[in-house]
C-alpha cells in the first residue's frame, strides 16, 4: 500500500470558476484520488481557496462587502460547487485559516535565520487621495511598451508585458481614479532564491520522469538571464498575512502582508492542519515531514500550465531554504487550456459556462466525463456545444446507458429480477473476459500514469467491447432455442455492469453508484481478477432495473445552450 498526498491549485476565491479552471486542475485531481484509494491505497486529497492578494480586495470592493465576510462567503459557495462536482477532498480550506498565517510567518521566520531574506529599499506609487500605497492592480495607466491605455501594474492585458507600477505612463489609482500619486520609498522583504539556484536546479535535474512541458519551463526561468530573481514577498496591502518573524514582530514591517503567491502554497501544509484541526484525521506531520514519517508518501500536484513556475520554483525555494526536512513534490501534472466555442472562456466577460450554471443543466457526471475525456492534456482543447452533445449521447446514453437497459430489462422479461441460472461460457464468454482482462491492464496503467484521455479511450473501449459482445451474443435469439445458454450470457452481462460500475466509478461516480445499487452490492473491490469479478453475483443473486442512466441531449437544448452562453453572465 502507497500513501498517496495529492493537491489540486487552489483557486482564486474572486468568484465561481469556469469549467476550463475546473479541467485544469481540480476535476484530474479528483480522478487520481479516486483511483488510488480504489486501488486500496492510502489518500489525502486537498484543496482550498486562495484568499489573499489583490483579486480578493477588488473583488469584495466591487460586491460591496467587507473582504473577510465576502471571502467567508465565496468560500461556502466553492465548497457547495465542489460538492455538487463530487471533487472528493478529504478538506477544503482556506488560505486565510489562522494554521496558514501561523506557518506562512514561520517559513518567513526560518528563512530569515537561515540568511535568505533581505530587507529592500524599493520604490512605491502612493496614492495621497487614497491615503496608501497601490500595489499590483490598484494601479493602472498607459503602457509603456505598447501604449495601452488600461495597462495594470503588474501586467499590460494588450502585451502581456510584466511591469512594474512605477513603469506605467500617466497612472491612476484604480479605488478612487486619482492621478495625484508620488513615488515613496518604503522596506520590502525580498526572498534571495538566487542562492538556492543550485539546489533547485540539481533537484529539477532529478526529475528525469516529469514531463518536458514541466521541466522545460522551469529550466527557462533557472537559466534565462533574468530567470531567477530574488522576489518581493510583501505588499503594502491591509488584507493577508501580516509580516512577522515566525512568532516574533518584524520592525519596519507592521503595516505589511505577505504576497499571495508566498502564502497560497503554504496552503497545501497548513489545509492538512486544517483537517486535522477540524477532526477529520490525524497526524497531519506524517503527509509533510520527512522526519516525522513522510519520507515514504507519494505527493502529486495538479495545475494548469501558468501555475508551474512557481511549483516548480518559487514553492520549492520556500521549502528547501528553510533548512527544515519538509515534503517536496514528487510529479507535477500540468494542463493546457481548455478553450469555448471558437475564443476563449473569460471570467470577466461571463464566457462560457461556470460551475454553478453547468449543475444547473445537467448532473455532474456529464461533465466530468466530457471534460475529463477532452482534457487539454498535450495541447490546448475546445468545448463545443455540437461535441459535447454527440460525445455524451453516444458514450454516456448509445453505448453505457443502452447497455446497462438492454441487459436489465431483457432479464426481468425473461428471468426475472434475478440473475439467471444454468448454462456455461462459451467461447464467445472467454474472448470478451480475455479481451476485457487486457483492457482494465492498460486502463491502470494510464490511470497510474495520469494520462487522463487515454484513460478515458480505455474505459470507453471497455465498455463498447461489452456492447459488441451483446450484439453477437445476441440472448434475445438464443433464448428461443437454448435458454440455459441465454442465461449464461445474460448471467455474464449483469456481472458486466457492476464491473462497469467499479472501474468507472473515478470518473462518473454518481453513475457507478446507481449501478451498484441497481445490482444490489456493496462490494466495490478493484477486480484484480477481471475473471473472478465476471462471476461475482452468483445465480439466483436479486438486482433492480435502474432508471434511464444518462438521457440524451436534444438538438434544441444544444442550440438555447450555445446561445446562452455565449457572453455576459445573467
Ligand atoms: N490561485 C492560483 C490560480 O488559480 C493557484 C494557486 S496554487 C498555490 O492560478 F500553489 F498557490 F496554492
Ligand atoms: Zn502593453
Amino acid at each position: 500500500m502507497t500513501r498517496h498526498l495529492i493537491t489540486s491549485a487552489i483557486p482564486y476565491i474572486n468568484g465561481i470558476k469556469h469549467l476550463g479552471n475546473l479541467v485544469g486542475s481540480q476535476l484530474p485531481a479528483d480522478l487520481f484520488a479516486r483511483y488510488q484509494r480504489a486501488r486500496g491505497h492510502e489518500v489525502l486529497f486537498l484543496c482550498s481557496t486562495d484568499e489573499h492578494g489583490t483579486p480578493a480586495e477588488l473583488a469584495a470592493a466591487k460586491a460591496g462587502q467587507p473582504v473577510a465576510q465576502y471571502c467567508a462567503e465565496m468560500h461556502e459557495v466553492q465548497s457547495r460547487l465542489a460538492d455538487g462536482f463530487r471533487l472528493s477532498f478529504d478538506h477544503f480550506g482556506r488560505s486565510s485559516s489562522p494554521q496558514n498565517h501561523k506557518l506562512t510567518q514561520h517559513f518567513a521566520g526560518q528563512l530569515a535565520e537561515q540568511g535568505l531574506i533581505r530587507e529592500v529599499n524599493e520604490t512605491q506609487m502612493y496614492s495621497v487621495a487614497d491615503g496608501r500605497y497601490l500595489p499590483d492592480r490598484y494601479i493602472e495607466g498607459t503602457c509603456p511598451n505598447c501604449g495601452f491605455e488600461d495597462a495594470r501594474g503588474d501586467q499590460c492585458d494588450n502585451c502581456t508585458k510584466q511591469l512594474d507600477p512605477t513603469d506605467l505612463i500617466n497612472p491612476r489609482s484604480t479605488i478612487s481614479g486619482s492621478t495625484d500619486l508620488e513615488e515613496r520609498s518604503t522596506k520590502h522583504l525580498y526572498l534571495a532564491q538566487s542562492q538556492i539556484r543550485e539546489q533547485l536546479q540539481s533537484w529539477i535535474d532529478s526529475k528525469t520522469d516529469w514531463p518536458v512541458l514541466t521541466t522545460s519551463i522551469a529550466n527557462k526561468w533557472l537559466n534565462d538571464g533574468d530567470g531567477l530573481q530574488d522576489r518581493g514577498i510583501t505588499r503594502d496591502l491591509d488584507w493577508g498575512v501580516p509580516v512577522r518573524k515566525g512568532e516574533a514582530p518584524w520592525p519596519g514591517m507592521e503595516d505589511k502582508v505577505f504576497y499571495v503567491w508566498f502564502d497560497a502554497p503554504i496552503e497545501y501544509i497548513a489545509c492538512s492542519q486544517e483537517w486535522e484541526d477540524a477532526g477529520k484525521g490525524s497526524d497531519w506531520a506524517r503527509w509533510w515531514r520527512t522526519d516525522k514519517g513522510a519520507e515514504d508518501v507519494v505527493y502529486t500536484q495538479f495545475m494548469g500550465k501558468d501555475n508551474v513556475p512557481f511549483h516548480t520554483l518559487s514553492f520549492p525555494a520556500t521549502i528547501l531554504g528553510s533548512g527544515e526536512p519538509w515534503k517536496l513534490v514528487d510529479y507535477i501534472k500540468s494542463f493546457n487550456y481548455l478553450n469555448y466555442d471558437g475564443g476563449q472562456f473569460s471570467t470577466s466577460r461571463g464566457r462560457g459556462v461556470f460551475m454553478d450554471q453547468a449543475l444547473d443543466i445537467l448532473p455532474s457526471d456529464y461533465w466530468r466525463w466530457w471534460l475529463l475525456s477532452n482534457a487539454p492534456e498535450s495541447s490546448d482543447a475546445e468545448f463545443t456545444w455540437d461535441l459535447f452533445q454527440a460525445n455524451t449521447n453516444k458514450d454516456l446514453a448509445d453505448v453505457l446507458g443502452n447497455f446497462v437497459s438492454r441487459v436489465t430489462k431483457f432479464c426481468r422479461s425473461k428471468f426475472g429480477e434475478e440473475v439467471p441460472k444454468g448454462g456455461t461460457w462459451g467461447e464467445q464468454e472467454e474472448a470478451l473476459v480475455a479481451e476485457l482482462a487486457k483492457r482494465t491492464k492498460e486502463y491502470e496503467g494510464h490511470m497510474e500514469a495520469m494520462e487522463v484521455r487515454k484513460s478515458a479511450a480505455e474505459l470507453r473501449a471497455i465498455w463498447v467491447a461489452g456492447n459488441e459482445y451483446l450484439q453477437a451474443a445476441a440472448p434475445w435469439s438464443t433464448f428461443k432455442e437454448d435458454p440455459e445458454q441465454a442465461a449464461a450470457q445474460i448471467r455474464l452481462a449483469l456481472n458486466l455492469i457492476r464491473l462497469y460500475a467499479v472501474l468507472s466509478s473515478p470518473f462518473i461516480p454518481d453513475a457507478s453508484a446507481t449501478l451498484m445499487r441497481a445490482m444490489q452490492v456493496t462490494d466495490d473491490t478493484w477486480p484484480d481478477d477481471v475473471k473472478t469479478a465476471l462471476n461475482h453475483l452468483g445465480e439466483g443473486h436479486a438486482f433492480s432495473v435502474p432508471d434511464v442512466l444518462f438521457r440524451k441531449i436534444t438538438d434544441e437544448e444544444r442550440e438555447n445552450w450555445q446561445e446562452r452562453f455565449a457572453g455576459t453572465r445573467d
